[in-house]
């Protein structure tokens, strides 16, 4: 199978780099929002992560031009009917996942199409049992900013056939030309299962007055190599993110270690998301 007709929901901070990655590997892509309002700015993302890419010489103005020009928004879901893999990238509410799914069960009329999930740490297998084709249904895990980051989890429900993993897999390393790597359908998947307890773990220990913000950074740049501290991916990432993910882990594990820090969730009742909403931590 060549896929060729892409679709992702949603063009937040995940949505907006995976359409980029996938617009620039040369495929023409449909992104789907809520509003004209939220295309606007989903555009505006890519854009702006477009001209960076060119500034720092990693593409130059011509590709840039036709990788806009394979870009196309739209509110309109039926406008999806003919592609062949849909990746959605809506926030992290599983009922509103749930029905993303089932709308893209009725529209995609392929039935070798591929449905394709970028949550962060939310059971697969919900998404899938949501359409009439959970074997054609998976997780494709992006990692913020996508379009730098060169790894991408493939996650396989009880029920992803075999062949939709292969094809997939295949698709993210040769056409995408990220590092795809095979995680199961667990809380976290491989690499939220090690990172989120950390990021609790880092928010806990300022929470608690242990250390700075600048010295638990400062502690994992210059002491591990990391390229940025704890506290600062927490706002790269979003606290909202790193809050429902923690969330959706501690739900089916219990696992202390992912225990959302109260810190955490009134700064998202606050508004502050990190770098998105201009103050985090940090301010942007
Ligand atoms: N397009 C293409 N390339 C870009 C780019 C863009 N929009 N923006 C930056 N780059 C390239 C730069 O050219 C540079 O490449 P080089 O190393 O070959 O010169 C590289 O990316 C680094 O960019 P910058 O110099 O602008 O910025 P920094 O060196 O400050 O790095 C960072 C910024 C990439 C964010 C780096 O700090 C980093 O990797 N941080 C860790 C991010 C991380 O851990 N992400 C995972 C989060 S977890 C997640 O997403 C999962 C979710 O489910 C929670």
């Amino acid at each position: 199978m060549s896929i060729q007709r892409t679709a992702v929901i949603g063009s937040g901070l995940m949505g907006a780099g995976i359409a980029e990655v996938l617009a620039k590997a040369g495929l023409d892509v449909i992104v789907r929002e809520i509003n004209d309002e939220a295309s606007a700015a989903g555009r505006r993302r890519i854009e702006k992560s477009l001209a960076k890419a060119v500034d720092k010489g990693k593409l130059d103005a011509a590709a840039r031009d036709a990788a806009l020009g394979r870009l196309s928004f739209t509110t309109d879901i039926t406008d999806l009917s003919d592609r062949q893999l849909v990746i959605e990238a809506a926030s992290e509410n599983e009922d509103i996942k749930k029905s993303i799914f089932s709308e893209l069960d009725e529209v995609v009329t392929d039935p070798e199409a591929i449905l394709a999930s970028n949550t962060s740490s939310m059971p697969i297998i919900r998404f899938a049992q949501s359409t009439s084709r959970p074997e054609r249904v998976l997780g494709v895990h992006f990692f913020n900013p996508a379009p730098v980051q060169p790894l991408v989890e493939i996650v396989s429900s009880v029920t992803t056939a075999d062949s939709v993993r292969d094809t997939v897999t295949g698709f993210v390393a040769e056409v995408l030309g990220k590092n795809p790597i095979q995680a199961q359908d667990r809380p976290g998947f491989i690499v939220n299962a090690l990172l989120i307890p950390y990021l609790c773990s880092a928010v806990r220990m300022l929470e608690s007055g242990f250390a700075t913000k600048e010295d638990i950074d400062a502690g994992m740049v210059g002491g591990c190599a990391h390229p940025m501290g704890p506290i600062s991916l927490v706002d790269l990432v979003g606290l909202d993110t790193c809050l429902y993910a923690a969330q959706s882990m501690y739900a089916e594990t219990g696992d202390p270690a992912t225990q959302p820090p109260v810190l955490l969730s009134r700064m998202v009742d606050a508004g502050l998301l990190g770098v998105k909403s201009g103050r985090g931590f940090y301010d942007y």
